[in-house]
């Protein structure tokens, strides 16, 4: 059983920090690679300092920002195992070693070859750079993290490099997060929803690997690790923006009152103050954050209020308290729309297994998150007052997919097991 003092923090509590780097690494040469990573081991937080820092964080970010110490969380591919001459097999999951490339098409649909949505485009974990070590550096200001990449990469032997860097940011609007489409975020996480639909909060326990699921030659060092799936999502703000108002014009043809902004919401499940549409289907009236998620949809089985492909929706129906659990720690990452450059979600998600479809579940047909055009239904009034469905064709992509990789965080006794000295393949 996992102790405080031993899971990695990024895990739980989940970095406060409002900068956070994901540093895509690859390992040419793997002789010097174990003096180094034990170094770097000594750095990495686990749950108790990040628990501490996540209370003073709150504390001073009322009155005055202070820059804290840097947190820090590391993980491995199936590749970056092998280098460090461990068998990823032994994890119990047949889809880690094959990696989410393998099942890009099926989660992300069928895309072109020369579209940046396939894998042969990603930035990292695509077909053509390997990357086999995931450094998650966090910080409160920009500087200080980029400063403590440069001055691992100084101390990196030769043989590792960056294959690929992101550096989030948090996106804040009236000192709360949201994401670049405009919606509230971080309200609702399966690890943790309170409420009377959830009222058990989850544990490290529910995502965990056990060591009775483990043959012994990876108890040392797989134990109560998790495994995640990463992804970076670049967002399109335009285009999203662009289809709520198309969408809005063809429904108003149709007789349905309806503006592009409650498109947005049915699109989401949430209004942009976060405000559920299954709790105030017409308006965005403000709700206490924490009453934010006392509902489910059981009275609406036909999508009247919350459409059945709306994003929350799909992603969780919020009906069975004993479902498996996925704890999401993403960030944004990019300037906010208008502004020039990329934008979009680092996303991370921590869950049992990589082999039941949790958050991996195919989404080429996602409403919000789909690659491909795909349709959906929602309901809006006509002029009379009465409820009328529509159904619509999503031509446009919102988001693109451009970074996919199934990762494993040992804990921090897990990852002094994975360095001690063994031959390195
Ligand atoms: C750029 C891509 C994405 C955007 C813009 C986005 C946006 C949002 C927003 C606005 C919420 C509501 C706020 C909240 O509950 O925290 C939400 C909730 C959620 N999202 Fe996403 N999301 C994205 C990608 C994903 C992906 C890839 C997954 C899973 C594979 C996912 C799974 C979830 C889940 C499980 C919830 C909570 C549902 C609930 O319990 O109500 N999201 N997302």
């Amino acid at each position: 059983m996992t102790t405080p003092g031993d899971s990695q923090g990024i895990l739980l509590p989940g970095f406060p920090s409002p900068f956070q780097a994901f540093v895509a690494l690859t390992i040419d040469d793997p002789t010097s690679l174990r003096p180094w990573l034990r170094l770097l081991a000594l750095t990495i937080a686990d749950s108790k300092a990040v628990e501490a820092r996540k209370k003073e964080w709150k504390r001073t970010s009322q009155v005055r920002p202070v820059a804290g110490p840097l947190l820090s969380a590391i993980a491995f591919t199936a590749s970056g195992l092998g280098k460090l001459g461990l068998d990823s097999t032994l994890l119990g999951s047949v889809r880690f070693p094959l990696q989410l490339r393998a099942r890009a098409e099926e989660i992300d649909g069928a895309v072109l070859p020369d579209d940046l949505a396939h894998p042969d485009h990603w930035l990292c974990g695509g077909s053509y750079s390997g990357t086999d070590i995931m450094l998650i550096i966090a910080g409160d200001e920009r500087d200080q993290v980029t400063t403590r990449i440069a001055g691992l990469l100084r101390s990196a032997p030769r043989g590792i490099r960056v294959a690929h860097l992101d550096l989030g940011e948090k996106l804040v609007r009236d000192g709360s997060p949201i994401e670049h489409f405009g919606y509230a975020d971080g309200i609702s996480n399966a690890s943790s929803l309170p409420g009377p639909k959830d009222p058990a909060p989850g544990t490290v326990e529910d995502v965990t690997i056990k060591r009775s699921d483990l043959p012994s030659d990876a108890e040392s060092w797989a134990n109560d690790g998790v495994l995640a799936t990463f992804r970076r999502l670049d967002q399109d703000v335009a285009a999203f923006m662009r289809y709520c108002e198309r969408a809005a014009r063809d429904a108003r043809g149709q007789g349905i009152e309806i503006s592009a902004e409650e498109i947005g919401a049915r699109l989401v499940g949430r209004w942009r103050s976060g405000t559920p549409l299954a709790l105030s289907p017409d308006s965005d009236i403000a709700l206490a954050r924490d009453g934010n998620n006392a509902f489910d949809f059981q009275d609406d089985p036909e999508g009247i209020k919350t459409p059945v492909r709306a994003h929350i929706r799909e992603e969780s129906d919020r009906q069975n308290p004993t479902r498996p659990r996925m704890i999401r720690r993403g960030i944004s990452f990019g300037s906010a729309y208008p502004a020039r450059g990329p934008r979009g979600l680092l996303f991370l998600a921590f869950q049992p297994s990589l082999d039941i479809d949790l958050e991996n579940q195919p989404r080429r047909n996602n409403a919000l998150l789909g690659c491909s055009p795909r349709s959906w239904a929602f309901y809006g009034r006509d002029r009379s007052g009465a409820q009328r469905r529509f159904e619509h064709r999503i031509e446009e992509r919102f988001v693109t997919p451009r970074s996919g990789l199934y990762l494993f965080f040992p804990t921090k006794q897990g990852l002094q097991n994975m360095l001690l000295e063994r031959s390195v393949q």
